[in-house]
């Protein structure tokens, strides 16, 4: 039997191919590495596409994020409030900052923190929230936006999986004070490498940001502050230059695909499809579903020869990066529960109906075993 992959990337890509390998030579021949109107460009594309005043480029989505939490002034001693779920990264970013992450349990039923929970936490030391649209599906917006009014903090948006994603019919990372993006290649955008960008709505910090990523500078040699190298390659801007204007074609047919899941599975005993907010437009960068016996199930369609994948395995709490802070098992029953039973079904926008329909009957056959 054909193998069913998780992410087919060539396969979405071939149609766009002879334009990435024309972008690709293009960079080769101009001998420009580094920034110049490839990189310029891409960033004015995509603040255009999201409806924002300006995107600045980043080497990948975690230093995205160090950027922008720098830029807000994020130190040693603050507190960042996040989701307990979601890629070390995000929790990375806070740490390097010199802050702690304060984990959040998730909203039951849902892959994203719970609002209350996020009230919950909220101390005098907090200095930002960054909420994660996590799988493409967007938070509950109104709630963070709210409580981050009230609190008067800043609203950090992590849309590394979700861009395209939208919520009350606006792109999400247009909510925030600020929100980032990564262009790891999986991601609904991904480049051809690690790549990432940014946007904040103070014309000021982003300035700052922008500087922070370039080694404190605006000039060559002229440095300001000290900062990082964390620049999105001209390459990968040229080549992402090309894959943009796809990208929310891209995201439809992954909703598509969705739809042909959640059809397949409805009415199935013992599977839990993904739920979104009525409001919001997800971009399924993963499909996710729940059952009874993950591993089983994985196994299972190993010998179908169908990829499937667990995003993530454990809550950051218990990954032991983060020991330190002594919120062993039992202290996020929400995430924890869902992280040992999740699994990740092949997603991905060239998918065919005939894949998806083959993937579901194998998950209803082991689940009417
Ligand atoms: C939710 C989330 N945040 C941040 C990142 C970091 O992005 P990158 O891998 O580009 O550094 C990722 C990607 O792994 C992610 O999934």
């Amino acid at each position: 039997m054909e193998r069913i992959k998780f992410v087919d990337i060539n396969r979405f890509h071939q149609p766009i191919r002879e334009e990435l390998l024309e972008a690709a030579a293009r960079v080769i021949d101009g001998g420009v590495y580094i920034g110049g109107k490839e990189v310029k460009d891409f960033e004015a594309n995509m603040a255009q596409w999201m409806g924002v005043r300006e995107v600045c480029g980043a080497a990948c989505g975690t230093s995205a994020i160090f950027s922008v939490l720098k830029g807000l002034g994020v130190k040693k001693g603050d507190e960042v409030i996040t989701t307990v779920h979601t890629a070390i990264a995000t929790a990375e970013a806070i740490t390097l900052c010199g802050a702690t992450p304060v984990f959040c349990d998730l909203e039951p039923g849902y892959f994203f923190l719970s609002a209350s929970e996020v009230e919950k936490k909220i101390t005098p030391r907090t200095k930002a929230l960054l909420p994660v649209h996590l799988y493409g599906q967007p938070v509950d917006m109104d709630a963070m936006l709210a409580i981050a009014k009230k609190h008067g903090l800043p609203l950090v948006e992590d849309c590394a999986q979700a861009q395209g994603a939208k919520y009350d019919g606006k792109y999400v990372g247009t909510f925030g004070d600020a929100a980032t993006f990564s262009f790891f290649p999986s991601k609904n955008l991904g480049g051809f490498g690690d790549g990432g960008a940014f946007t904040a709505k103070d014309p000021d910090k982003m300035k700052w940001m922008r500087m922070f990523s370039n080694h404190g500078r605006m000039q060559k040699y002229e440095h300001e502050f000290e900062g990082i190298n964390s620049r999105l390659d001209t390459l990968q801007a040229a080549l992402l230059n090309v894959c943009l204007p796809h990208l929310d074609k891209w995201n439809a047919a992954r909703r598509e695909a969705a739809r042909w899941y959640d059809e397949a599975f409805a009415g199935v005993k013992n599977i839990i499809v993904p739920k979104v907010l009525p409001n919001t437009e997800p971009i399924y960068h993963v499909y996710v579903v729940i059952v009874p016996d993950r591993e089983g199930l994985q196994s299972f369609l190993k010998t179908r020869n169908i990829d499937s994948g667990v995003h993530y395995p454990m809550p950051l709490s218990l990954q032991k990066a983060y020991s330190r802070f002594n919120q062993g098992a039992g202290s996020f029953p929400v995430a924890e529960d869902a992280c040992a039973h999740m699994l990740s079904l092949p997603m991905h926008p060239a998918i065919r109906k005939d894949e998806v329909e083959t993937v579901a009957e194998a998950v209803k056959e082991y689940l009417s075993k």
